[in-house]
């Protein structure tokens, strides 16, 4: 069984992947309307993560016998002014993201609820990953700056059509 205190912040961390979900997919619509499509499937790609990551605690609360409380998801922003915005929330959203499953390790622990605690060690892992991805991508967007031809290429890369590899193949 759960302890209370576990499955509080176990919920309250299932609305947060959700939240997740809901800003990479308003990041997705943002640039889909501007035409980058290459960093519009990336963010869509993200979003369909944050669903199975919430899913993975709503089984999980499930499968120790809890109760799973679904809670009202806020709208996301939307009103970015550029592709740095909307990459540089993705980070702060991460970094909180990671700062969240932190606090209910260390809440698992103190209640000797070791079963979560085995259970959040993938989420530990997979923040680092998360991390440094969209962190990676936000470091290009501050070398491309104001190019807008390197936002070009960045979006055919990201779309999997990187230029140099089409060169490649068509020689
Ligand atoms: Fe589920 Fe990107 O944190």
């Amino acid at each position: 069984m759960l302890k209370e205190r576990v499955e509080t912040a176990l919920n309250q961390q299932i609305n947060m992947e959700l939240q997740a979900y809901y800003t990479y997919l308003a990041a997705s619509a943002y640039f889909e309307e501007r035409s980058l499509k290459g960093f519009a499937q990336w963010m869509y790609h993200h979003a369909q993560e944050e669903m199975v990551h919430a899913m993975k605690i709503y089984h999980f609360v499930h499968s120790r016998r809890g109760h799973v409380v679904l809670t009202a998801i806020a709208a996301p922003k939307q009103d970015w002014q550029s592709a740095d915005d909307v990459v540089g929330d993705a980070l702060e959203h991460e970094q909180k993201v990671t700062a969240s499953i932190d606090a209910i390790v260390k809440l698992a622990r103190s209640e000797g609820d070791y079963a979560t605690d085995s259970f959040l060690q993938w989420f530990v892992d997979e923040q680092v990953e998360e991390e440094e991805i969209v962190d990676d991508l936000l470091q290009k967007l501050n070398l491309i700056g104001d190019f807008r031809p390197g936002l070009y290429l960045l979006d055919r890369e990201l779309a999997g059509g990187a230029p140099a590899e089409e060169e490649e193949s068509a020689t």
